[in-house]
């Protein structure tokens, strides 16, 4: 596998992570139930793209799943 592919999968799992941050801490500052419960399920669909990054991470970079392994994950 590329590095270059490598490195942009592993950006984009910053951004997902990110993400997941940035939307806890606006259900965590607002107070409508309604706003909240969209942004509760925004952010749960980020934890999927971040689940989906990790999985294609795993599969293209074999150091990094040997790491994964020994963690055992
Ligand atoms: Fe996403």
């Amino acid at each position: 596998m590329d590095n270059k592919t490598l490195i942009a999968l592993r950006e984009d799992l910053v951004g997902e992570l990110d993400a997941i941050n940035l939307y806890q801490v606006h259900i965590d500052e607002i107070d409508d139930e309604e706003v909240k419960k969209v942004l509760a399920h925004i952010r749960d669909d980020e934890k999927e793209h971040v689940a989906e990054l990790v999985k294609i991470i795993r599969k293209l970079d074999a150091s990094q799943e040997e790491k994964f392994q020994k963690e055992e994950l």
